[in-house]
């Protein structure tokens, strides 16, 4: 037993971090509280992990690559079955992202990937963020929205609108893109629900379809094709070429499948949260509609206070002592960045949402370190265009009458609603 574990705390731990249960899914955040304070750094004996939640704790095992790897981030947070884990063998499933490693391997590879978000980037990509929203706002608009069950604007909105953005980045063609978003969906159920080992053997065979499908896509830019340099798959091929390539096609296989799913997943369950959050008080919504340019303000309150994301897997490659707990070599850790932004010693009225807060960003949404996120311009992007749009489209949005917000699985890693139902 690594010394500095409180065993007398262990048992709340386990009861109070279940991420299967609903009570846990709808409120995390009461977990963080508890364990804050008096376990900054627990140890879940049901899982055998080890729970950072403590804001100085999470700092130092962020900076801290190498002795806690990022490596094992994609091989899934529930147990898999013996015969679909034998498909998944077969497949590129428990392969690392080049994102998952440390050193130089990883830092050519961000720099690559960064080329594709720069402040450059992003200002070409704005008015076609802008047209998207536009377009998705206006076909609700038209449709009306006084039916009694309400629209679900996750679905119809915060959805579509980063998901056509990042597959036009990516470059995945129009007519592939639901069949996309089935194996995608595929991919994040294995890795974080509590499926039967029927549903795991049926979306471990998708899994291999999808990725053949991934290889297909980027050999069509083998043949040189003018477009080539102007989406990411055609980058990516050509960073698979030379005599110093920057990754094998494998490699290129396993990042697009992690860049289509951080690129939009994250931000669709952001928009929504965002939108739940400000809709809960009535007059939040109408301050953002008053003064659009609240919007920014609303971003980055969700992310400090509801995030998509809550937390990331590391594995101790040796002994690591993070705060005053010895975590023994080879043991999980949970990063749980969602806890910092409530952390009442740093954030005044942490538990509250605010609109009128200031200064600089205070809060783990998108990582720390090394690893931090890749996509955070685009993201942060997007949910203030999307958010721009809805109070200029929907100034009279509200919540469906007796809306009662349910959450999707999401194990450590998600924090996202299953619908949000609108009116207006
Ligand atoms: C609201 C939206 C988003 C949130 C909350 C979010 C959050 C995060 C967090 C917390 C990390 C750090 C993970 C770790 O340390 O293990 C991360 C990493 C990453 N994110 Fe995001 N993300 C979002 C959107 C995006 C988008 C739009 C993209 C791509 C366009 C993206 C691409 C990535 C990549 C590639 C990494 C890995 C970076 C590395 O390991 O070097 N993310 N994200």
């Amino acid at each position: 037993m690594p010394e500095s574990v409180p065993s007398v705390v262990d048992w709340e731990i386990e009861e109070v971090f279940d991420p299967l249960s609903e009570q846990f899914m709808a409120c995390p955040y009461a977990a963080y509280a508890k364990a804050r304070g008096t376990v900054p750094v627990a140890h879940h004996r049901g899982f055998d992990e080890y729970i950072v939640t403590g804001r100085a704790e999470l700092h130092s095992a962020l900076r801290d690559s190498t002795g806690l790897t990022s490596r094992h981030n994609l091989d899934g947070h529930v147990p898999i079955a013996p015969q679909a884990k034998e498909v998944l063998e077969g497949t590129l499933f428990y392969q690392p992202a080049l994102y998952n490693l440390a050193g130089p391997a990883h830092t050519r590879f961000r720099a690559f990937i960064n080329e594709y978000f720069t402040p450059r980037k992003l200002r070409v990509l704005e008015p076609r963020i802008r047209e998207v929203a536009r377009e998705l706002a206006a076909e609700l608009v038209a449709e009306g929205g006084d039916g009694a069950e309400g629209v679900d604007l996750l679905a119809r909105f915060a959805y579509p609108l980063p998901y056509t953005v990042i597959s036009e980045v990516i470059g995945v063609p129009v007519a592939d893109r639901a069949a996309v978003k089935e194996w995608n969906n595929a991919w994040l159920l294995l890795q974080v629900a509590p499926l039967t080992p029927d549903q795991q053997l049926a979306f471990a065979g998708q899994l291999a379809a999808y990725e053949e499908y991934l290889r297909e896509l980027l050999l069509t830019r083998a043949d040189g094709a003018p477009e080539a340099d102007e989406d990411l798959i055609g980058g990516l091929y050509r960073a698979t070429l030379g005599e110093d390539p920057l990754c094998t096609l494998d490699q290129a296989v396993v990042a697009l499948r992690f860049m289509i799913a951080a690129g939009h997943e994250t931000t669709t369950n952001l928009i929504a949260n965002a939108v739940h959050q400000l809709l809960t008080v009535p007059e939040r919504w109408a301050a953002v509609v008053a003064d659009p340019a609240l919007a920014a303000a609303a971003v980055e309150e969700t992310l400090r206070h509801d995030s998509s994301v809550q937390g990331a897997l590391r594995v101790a490659t040796e002994d690591v002592r993070i705060g005053d707990t010895l975590v023994p070599a080879g043991a999980r850790v949970r990063v749980m960045f969602a806890a910092a932004g409530r952390d009442p010693e740093v954030v005044p009225d942490a538990e509250e949402f605010r609109l009128d807060r200031t200064g600089p960003p205070n809060h783990l949404g998108f990582g720390f370190g090394v690893h931090f996120c890749v996509g955070a311009p685009l993201a942060r992007l997007e949910t203030r265009v999307a958010l721009e749009t809805l109070a200029e489209a929907l100034p009279q949005l509200r919540l469906a009458d007796g809306f009662r917000p349910r959450h999707l699985p999401g194990g450590f890693i998600f924090h996202a609603l299953e619908s949000l139902p609108v009116t207006w």
